[in-house]
């Protein structure tokens, strides 16, 4: 480079090696600030101690359950020789509220306060981090016998987290009630009234649903609730559809006529209830209805010679128990049979029926909600439903229909553990004898 020489030397001389010894306005600031602070952080601790405010040593803001505790901190941190432990123990969460143990197989019990991570804001306390379910889940070990739940689940990724029992090969349809779907939804079916169109609501809706039945003759639904669901009993009963029945939702368009005499049906019940409807209904009929008993006795056809009218009689008995048992015959074979997986018995003997056994709960070891998903038509996650022609198909949703909105990432619906799982048994719950007092709940009391 040409012109003047720049050395090291040459730049060091414009470097005044004196200005830290001269006085100036912003150093004896900083000077006077560093005494002030930790003087004034001690004042402050001082008198937030004087009036017995223990805050100060919090390490953040309660979660929203527990802030009415926030001036309480002996609550969840129990003195031990005078002072407040750091630590949480699970007795001290235990004196407010049980927490009952997931399984009684599990190797070992996670602290309450690994789990329900407190001090980090008004979160909700029961959201569990994944971490927390997948220090076991990823390897599951359990005491005694192996698990026959899968035994590596990671997240709820295609690759973290197995399909869903029902879905697996080999999985089942437990109910026997033949169904075709695909006849019922088909146009201008066959109604009470004419041709209808029926779609899936005149079949299956929550149990609290009030609108009126189209097809069905039951003033209510049966409840079924979730059994250990997360949701409370009114919201859990809204969650899942209920059972399919025949008086709400076949009884309307198929009848159980029994015998041209009767508009009425057979009551929907047990073979013997039936058996004792059908005989007290011939015989209070035959007993206003005598002439009935004389009845033309088969025809001969000879023809050109005419003769006389042959005419059977019979007691009432023989006759109430002829036409009991053709009615029977009716229903066993071919009325009832239509819907119920039914074995016939021999010499007049009664039909058994198998259990009609229509799950209530497809998924009992997860949540779920059809409300919360109402936005969703109803083939979104069971498109199988309108071809389906077996009751044996099964037609719940795989986990990828989840995975389409449930994944992770920022725009999606949570994909965490706890939100479809819950991991107390609270089947097991035991009651809690409260001993909180309200003085000292609030600050300066
Ligand atoms: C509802 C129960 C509850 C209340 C009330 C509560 N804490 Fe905590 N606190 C916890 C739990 C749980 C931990 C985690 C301890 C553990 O893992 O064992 C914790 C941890 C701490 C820690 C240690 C922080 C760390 O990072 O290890 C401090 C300090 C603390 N709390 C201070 C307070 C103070 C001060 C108050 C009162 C203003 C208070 N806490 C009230 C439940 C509570
Ligand atoms: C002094 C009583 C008290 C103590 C001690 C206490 N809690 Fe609570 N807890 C409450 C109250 C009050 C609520 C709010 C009412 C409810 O949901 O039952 C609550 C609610 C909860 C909830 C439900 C939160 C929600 O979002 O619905 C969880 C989980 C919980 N506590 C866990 C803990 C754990 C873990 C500890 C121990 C670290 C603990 N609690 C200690 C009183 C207490
Ligand atoms: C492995 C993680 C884990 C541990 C350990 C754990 N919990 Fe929970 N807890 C959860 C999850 C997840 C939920 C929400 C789902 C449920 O109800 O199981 C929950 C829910 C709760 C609730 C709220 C119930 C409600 O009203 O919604 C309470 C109270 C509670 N736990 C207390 C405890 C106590 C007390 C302990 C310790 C004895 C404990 N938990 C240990 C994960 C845990
Ligand atoms: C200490 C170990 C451990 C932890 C932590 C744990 N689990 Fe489990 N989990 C088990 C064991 C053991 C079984 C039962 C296996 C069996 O009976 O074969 C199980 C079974 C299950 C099942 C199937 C049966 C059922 O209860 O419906 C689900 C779902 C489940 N856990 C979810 C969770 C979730 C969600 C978490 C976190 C909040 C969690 N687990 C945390 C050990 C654990
Ligand atoms: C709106 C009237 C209507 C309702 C309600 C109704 N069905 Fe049907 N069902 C029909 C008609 C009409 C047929 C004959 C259709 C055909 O063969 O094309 C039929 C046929 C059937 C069949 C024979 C199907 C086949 O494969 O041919 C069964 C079994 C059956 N229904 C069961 C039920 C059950 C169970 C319910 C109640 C959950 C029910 N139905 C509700 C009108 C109805
Ligand atoms: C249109 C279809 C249909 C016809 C026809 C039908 N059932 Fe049913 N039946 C059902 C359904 C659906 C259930 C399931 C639950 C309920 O309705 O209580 C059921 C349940 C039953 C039950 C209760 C036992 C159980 O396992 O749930 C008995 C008993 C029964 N039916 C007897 C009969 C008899 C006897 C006949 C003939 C007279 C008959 N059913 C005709 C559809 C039918
Ligand atoms: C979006 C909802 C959802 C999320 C998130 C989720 N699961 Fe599941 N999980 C389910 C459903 C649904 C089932 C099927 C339940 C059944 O078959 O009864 C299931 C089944 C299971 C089972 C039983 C497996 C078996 O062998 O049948 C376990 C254990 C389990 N999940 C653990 C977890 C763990 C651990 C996480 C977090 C890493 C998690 N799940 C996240 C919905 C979810
Ligand atoms: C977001 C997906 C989704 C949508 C949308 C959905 N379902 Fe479901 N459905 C499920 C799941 C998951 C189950 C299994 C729940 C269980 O039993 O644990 C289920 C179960 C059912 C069952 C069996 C009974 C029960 O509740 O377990 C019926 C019947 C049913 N759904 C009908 C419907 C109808 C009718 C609609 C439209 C109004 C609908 N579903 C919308 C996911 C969905
Ligand atoms: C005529 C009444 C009827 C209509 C209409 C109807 N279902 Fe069903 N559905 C049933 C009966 C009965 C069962 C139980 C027998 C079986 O498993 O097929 C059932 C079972 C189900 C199940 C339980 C899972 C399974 O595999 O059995 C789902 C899911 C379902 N239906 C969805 C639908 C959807 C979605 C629609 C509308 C597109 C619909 N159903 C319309 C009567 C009906
Ligand atoms: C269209 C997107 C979508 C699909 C598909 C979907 N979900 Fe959801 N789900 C949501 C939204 C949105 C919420 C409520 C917001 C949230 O919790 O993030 C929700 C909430 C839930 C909840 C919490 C319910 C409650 O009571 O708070 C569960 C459990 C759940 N979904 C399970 C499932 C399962 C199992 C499937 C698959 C069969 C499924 N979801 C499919 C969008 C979806």
């Amino acid at each position: 480079m040409a012109g003047e020489e720049r050395t090291t030397k040459k730049r060091a001389q414009r470097i005044d090696l004196n200005y830290f010894k001269r006085p100036h306005r912003f150093r004896r600031w900083r000077f006077w600030l560093s005494v002030a602070a930790p003087v004034g952080a001690v004042l402050w601790i001082a008198w937030h101690g004087a009036t017995g405010n223990p805050r100060v040593y919090s390490a953040g803001r309660l979660s929203s359950a527990h802030a009415v505790l926030a001036a309480k901190c002996d609550a969840c941190h129990l003195k031990r020789a005078g002072t407040l432990r750091a630590k949480v123990d699970d007795p001290a969460c235990l004196a407010c509220h049980d927490g009952p143990i997931h399984h009684a197989n599990q190797s070992f019990a996670p602290h309450c306060a690994s789990c329900h991570e407190e001090h980090q804001g008004r979160k909700l306390l029961a959201v569990a981090s994944d971490r927390s379910c997948t220090q076991c889940h990823a390897s599951l070990r359990t005491l005694g016998a192996p698990s026959n739940f899968v035994r590596t689940i990671h997240s709820f990724s295609s690759a973290g987290h197995p399909e869903f029992a029902a879905l697996r090969p080999g999985a089942v349809d437990p109910g026997t009630i033949q169904l075709n779907h695909r006849v019922h939804l088909k146009p201008n079916l066959a109604g009470p009234n004419g041709p209808v169109q029926m779609d899936c609501h005149d079949c299956h809706r929550p149990p609290t649903s009030t609108e009126p039945l189209r097809f069905g003759s039951a003033a209510r639904m049966p409840v079924a609730i979730a059994e250990k669901s997360l949701l409370p009993v009114a919201i859990a009963a809204s969650a899942y559809m209920a059972p399919v029945t025949y008086a709400a939702h076949c009884a309307l368009c198929h009848g159980l006529q029994f015998d041209e005499r009767f508009t009425e049906s057979v009551p929907h019940d047990t073979p013997q209830v039936i058996r004792a409807f059908l005989l007290k209904k011939f015989q209070q009929y035959i007993a206003t209805h005598p002439q009935e008993l004389r009845e033309p006795g088969p025809e001969r056809t000879l023809p050109q010679k005419p003769v006389p009218v042959r005419v059977v009689v019979r007691t009432p008995d023989e006759w109430v128990h002829e036409r009991v048992s053709m009615s029977e015959q009716l229903l066993w074979r071919k009325t009832c049979k239509q819907c119920h997986a039914l074995t016939l018995a021999p010499d007049g003997g009664l039909p058994t029926l198998a259990k009609s056994n229509i799950p209530a709960r497809w998924m009992p070891h997860a949540d779920f909600n059809h409300q919360r998903h109402q936005m969703l038509g109803c083939t979104e996650c069971h498109p199988g439903a309108p071809t389906s022609r077996e009751t044996a198909d099964i037609l719940l949703p795989r986990i990828s229909t989840c995975q389409k909105c449930h994944h992770s990432g920022t725009d999606a619906a949570r994909w965490d553990c706890s939100e479809c799982h819950t991991y107390h048994d609270w089947t097991k719950q035991k009651e809690v004898k409260g001993k909180l007092v309200l003085s000292g709940l609030r600050r300066g009391e």
